[in-house]
């Protein structure tokens, strides 16, 4: 036996862990359980004393600590369970928020099992986004290439007019060059990840900003006969100022590829408390009240026709939404179907 203040520092580990730790005895009593444990089955009461069936709904945990006391060798089991809002003693059972853990449970000695639980919700949301994105981005990069693939075995036929050679050319051109949006988009969202740590900040002024953008912009404005006022304030702020111009960039792209030929586009900037504030409305087709809180989502796009149209890739807001995050700024959207939209871009001035 450990020395009663050694014991002590022994116990006060298990109670700091943020692993769940709960001692099993072969009769399935509770001996000992850590604050962390109680917190992830949000059960109020003591665990010590109980029985796992009273805890626990699911029988396949008793069952497994009786394999371990029967084998000898550890088991791992993952439980998803539904924590209830009230976090009465009622775990996994019922309805409310899903959770995933993972129970290791170990043999200490013939009398007693230990059980840590991990909770795993966060990882497997993670790897089910993970799993969609890739499945996204093979699907948009395929769609493209089967045209690509399509329209030059056609090209490889002697018998096409000149005419129609350039025509499946062009098909071809710009289908690659969708592709290519895509890549490069992809390339900034994984660097944004990236810079998401320590983003380059420099001294700039939103005049600056604001001059940029419009030069980027000018020729896709003008095609669509679009005016496009510019009105900054006129004041310094420490951004990262390649960023700030993507992101605004992107919010006027969307701005002119959704709205009617001859429409008009504002973007301004202003001082607000201690914020940047730069915003940009367009009297374009407006965005329902049910798409609108998932425009920002990689890949998602109201009408997908439309959006390829204009060259889009579906991650133009996404990239906007990293750079807001990056600046610990916000994006905010508001929209009417058939009136317009405004973006509004709010970030520390430092
Ligand atoms: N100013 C806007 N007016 C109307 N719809 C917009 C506007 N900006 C974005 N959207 C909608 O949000 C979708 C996502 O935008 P974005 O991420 O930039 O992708 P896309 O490449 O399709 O432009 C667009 O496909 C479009 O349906
Ligand atoms: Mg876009």
């Amino acid at each position: 036996m450990p020395k009663s203040n050694e014991r002590d520092r022994y116990l006060a580990i298990i109670e700091a862990m943020g692993e769940g730790v709960l001692l099993i005895s072969r009769k399935h009593r509770i001996t000992l359980s850590n604050r962390s444990a109680c917190s992830m089955l949000s059960w109020v009461s003591p665990l010590k004393g109980k029985h796992i069936e009273e805890v626990f709904s699911s029988s396949i945990l008793p069952a497994t600590i009786d394999t371990v006391f029967r084998t000898g060798r550890k088991e791992e089991l993952k439980i998803t369970s539904y924590l209830s809002s009230s976090g009465a003693d009622a775990v996994i059972k019922g309805k409310g928020r899903e959770k995933i853990y993972k129970f290791s449970i170990t043999l200490l000695d013939d009398k007693y099992a230990v059980v840590t639980i991990t909770d795993e919700t966060m990882m497997e949301r993670m790897s089910v986004v993970r799993q969609d994105f890739v499945s996204n981005v093979s699907h948009e990069l395929k769609t493209p290439l089967t045209a690509i693939t399509g329209f030059a075995e056609t090209l490889m036929d002697e018998n096409l007019s000149a005419e129609e050679t350039k025509s499946f050319a062009r098909i071809i051109h710009k289908n690659s060059t969708q592709m290519q949006r895509i890549i490069s988009d992809l390339l900034l969202l994984t660097s944004l990840d990236r810079e998401e740590i320590a983003p380059a900040m420099e001294n700039t002024t939103d005049t600056k900003i604001l001059s940029e953008v419009r030069a980027y912009t000018q020729f896709r404005a003008e095609a669509k006969s679009i005016a496009v006022s510019y009105s900054p304030e006129g004041f310094s702020l420490i951004c990262s100022e390649s960023l700030i111009v993507q992101a605004l960039i992107n919010l006027v792209v969307n701005a002119i590829s959704y709205s009617p030929q001859g429409s008009s586009v504002s973007i301004s900037s202003r001082k607000k408390g201690d914020r940047a504030e730069f915003k940009v409305s367009d009297r374009g087709f407006g965005i329902s009240e049910d798409d609108l809180p998932r425009i920002f989502e990689r890949f998602y796009r109201v009408d997908k026709a439309r959006s390829r149209e204009s060259g889009g890739t579906g991650l133009g807001l996404s990239i906007v939404r990293h750079i807001a995050i990056i600046h610990k700024g916000t994006i905010k959207a508001e929209s009417r179907l058939g009136e317009g939209s405004e973006f509004t871009l709010s970030i520390p001035l430092r």
